[in-house]
């Protein structure tokens, strides 16, 4: 049984996404076992706990001492850690306690528009004024740098020329509902 964890900030439509996903595959080879967030006030916690999936909220001091979280991973006895729009650094000594098992989404094709203060309409508003033919979603491990780590795959879209940051975050994510609970499985499925 792999024992995997969400971290998330914001309002968490693919946290509820991969939850769903592995609800349905009634596997016991996989469990979605918490979702933690830097934001007491995550619309993702709300939809964790509709779904019975236990959350955690941390401090700002926690996660920049990395302690209390990484004491969190190791009483839920997690395996894998599944970042899905989640803003804050991951703290170091989770990054060494847990190596090549923590993936993080990016809603553009790394690297391009990638990095700290990226993430939401900033990224789409930035590949539409480039004038971008594609865009797409990279799903890649995380090192110490935002949107450093090795990608893993990525999948495309076209961007269209009557595209607005709106219409275009649709279809990405679109992309990332529906690629990223499979590839989780794959990579989580891997580890021993
Ligand atoms: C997604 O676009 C993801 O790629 C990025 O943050 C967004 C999170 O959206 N890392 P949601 O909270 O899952 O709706």
């Amino acid at each position: 049984m792999k024992r995997i964890a969400i971290f998330a900030s914001g309002t968490g439509t693919n946290a509820e996404n991969i939850i769903r996903y592995f609800k349905d595959l009634k596997s016991t080879d996989f469990e979605i076992s918490l979702v933690v967030s830097n934001r007491s006030a995550a619309p993702v916690l709300q939809r964790a706990e509709a779904l019975g999936i236990p959350t955690l909220v941390f401090t700002k001091e926690s996660w920049r001492k990395g302690e209390d979280v990484l004491n969190a991973m190791h009483n839920y006895k997690i395996d894998f850690i599944v970042l899905a729009g989640f803003l804050a650094l991951v703290p170091t000594a989770l990054i060494e306690a847990y190596p090549d098992r923590i993936v993080n989404i990016h809603p553009a094709l790394l690297p391009k528009y990638g990095g700290k203060g990226m993430y939401g309409d900033r990224v789409h508003e930035a590949v539409i004024a480039n004038r971008e033919k594609e865009s797409g979603i990279t799903i890649h491990y995380i090192n110490q740098n935002f949107d450093e780590g090795q990608p893993i795959v990525q999948y495309k879209c076209p961007v269209l020329d009557t595209d607005t940051a709106a219409t275009l975050a649709q279809r990405v994510h679109a992309l990332e509902y529906q690629h990223y609970p499979e590839v989780i499985e794959r990579i989580a499925n891997a580890i021993n």
